[in-house]
């Protein structure tokens, strides 16, 4: 069997963390290659709801779980999600996860620059998740990010300290924030230091041990194709890349050891936050999907804008993306809907296009040409064989697989772990 990697394939909240804690069953180890607590991932097991924003979603299954040196940590919320999936009964100890000694972290003044920032913009604002993650990943690539392995040497700590302040001092002062010293900084992580050290180590030799006695691995993707930082709807993106490619350079082993690359696709479309959205439902059938959908973040609880199906979009997230199957989630949510569409092209102007445009002007203009499609009356509510399907279920699978390019590996059908259907083991390739 091979390894996995899990990214999504629209606008984030596509089901990831559901297929990746069923996928996590069989695998040896999950680790989480990018992104931070901008992330909602909602697993339901029975009666209980885990929602992780940082832990991998491995650690529903006790299986060894990392985190990347791609992702950017917020220390504080890291612990308090660790107390809060304890309290749910999840044993997270230096056994279960991994914090990459190299990855850097997001600090209260990240998210102070954020939010200041969008205040700021107006209607010009990107809508994030105020977590800081863009200037945190800005401090990373400008060299005077905090890293983990900083936090145990002082001297170095200083160091780096001083190198931020000096950039965020002038920044602050402009943006009529507090001023922060030094010893502010090191004493907030003088805190936190103790409670996570004994889970940081070089993640990359445990990903070289785990490859080397042939163990599987799954890479978890948050965010997806449409946010990422060079191939999404910029500058309505999340700070990082979002794609496959980043898995290897995110958790540190190489481009081949990625193994199948699943998208993973809502049956309709979402997007929360500011930004073009072509197939767009600003109508009674938007909200209809969002009720049916429960379409509201996990992470800042806003209502997540829905439209129907854009093909156009997805083929374009699979081309970019290398991504060889599919699950298509919330199948179950389109039930009961007489007909559905599909955006199946672009109009721009006397053009009709067959992608997305780069510029901001053209992706804001792009209507969509849209494909009927019978709805079903019966139900997909929990179904786990393809069989159990109505018949006007299995032509719209059939009907996006072939608009997209890719097959459709899996589909699923309630928010709860087992009620999936496998077409395709993606283990298996
Ligand atoms: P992620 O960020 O991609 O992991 O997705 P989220 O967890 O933020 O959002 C997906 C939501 O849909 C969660 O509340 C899931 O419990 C729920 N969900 C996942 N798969 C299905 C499905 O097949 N049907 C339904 N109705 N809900 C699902
Ligand atoms: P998961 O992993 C949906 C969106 C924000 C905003 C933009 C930039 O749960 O799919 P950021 O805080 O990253 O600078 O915000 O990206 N965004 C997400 N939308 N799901 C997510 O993660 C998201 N993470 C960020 O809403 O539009
Ligand atoms: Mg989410």
């Amino acid at each position: 069997m091979g390894n996995v990697t899990v990214i999504g394939a629209q606008w984030g909240d596509e089901g990831k963390g559901k297929v990746i804690d069923w996928l996590a069953d069989r695998a040896d180890v999950v680790v989480r290659f990018q992104g931070g607590n901008n992330a909602g991932h909602t697993i339901v097991v029975g009666n209980t709801e885990y929602r992780f924003s940082l832990l991998p979603s491995g650690v529903a299954q006790g299986k060894l779980s990392i985190i990347g040196n791609g992702v950017v940590v917020d220390p504080w919320s890291l612990l308090d999600e660790i107390e809060r999936v304890r309290g749910q009964g999840l044993t997270i100890d230096p056994d279960v996860l991994v914090l990459a000694d190299n990855a850097c972290l997001v600090l209260p003044l990240h998210r102070d620059l954020d939010a200041a920032r969008e205040a700021l913009a107006g209607a010009a604002r990107i809508g994030t998740t105020g977590r800081g993650i863009g200037p945190a990943y800005e401090d990373k690539v400008g060299r005077r990010a905090i890293r983990f392995c900083d936090l145990a040497d002082a001297p170095a700590l200083e160091t780096r300290i001083g190198r931020l302040l000096a950039h965020h001092g002038p920044l602050r002062k402009g943006l009529d924030l507090p001023e922060v010293n030094a010893e502010t900084v090191m004493a907030q992580l003088g805190e936190v230091t103790p409670r996570l050290l004994p889970y940081v180590r070089p993640a990359w030799r445990e990903l070289d041990a785990a490859a080397a006695a042939k163990k599987q691995i799954l890479f978890e993707g948050a965010q997806a194709v449409m946010l990422d930082i060079d191939h999404g709807t910029y500058p309505f993106v999340t700070s990082s890349n979002t794609v496959a490619g980043q898995a290897a350079a995110g958790a540190g082993v190489g481009p081949a050891a990625g193994g199948y690359i699943l998208g993973i696709v809502k049956a309709y479309t979402t997007r929360v936050g500011e930004g073009p959205f072509p197939s767009e439902l600003k109508d009674e059938t938007g909200e209809r999907l969002g009720a049916r959908g429960h379409e509201f973040g996990t992470v800042t609880g806003r209502k997540r804008r829905c439209g129907w199906f854009d093909a156009v979009l997805v083929r374009q997230s699979v081309a970019v993306s290398g991504i060889q199957g599919v699950v298509l989630t919330k199948l179950d949510v389109l039930d009961g809907f007489e007909s559905l569409k599909i955006c199946v092209g672009y109009r721009l102007g006397d053009r009709v296009l067959d992608y997305l445009p780069a510029g901001v002007t053209d992706q804001a203009a792009v209507e969509p040409i849209y494909e009927e499609i019978e709805g079903w009356s019966g139900t997909t509510h929990k179904a786990r064989s393809w069989r159990d399907l109505p018949a006007a279920a299995v032509k719209y699978v059939r009907r996006v697989e072939e608009l997209i390019g890719s097959q459709v590996a899996l589909v699923t059908t309630s928010p709860e772990r087992d009620d999936i259907i496998m077409m395709r083991d993606p283990f298996r390739g």
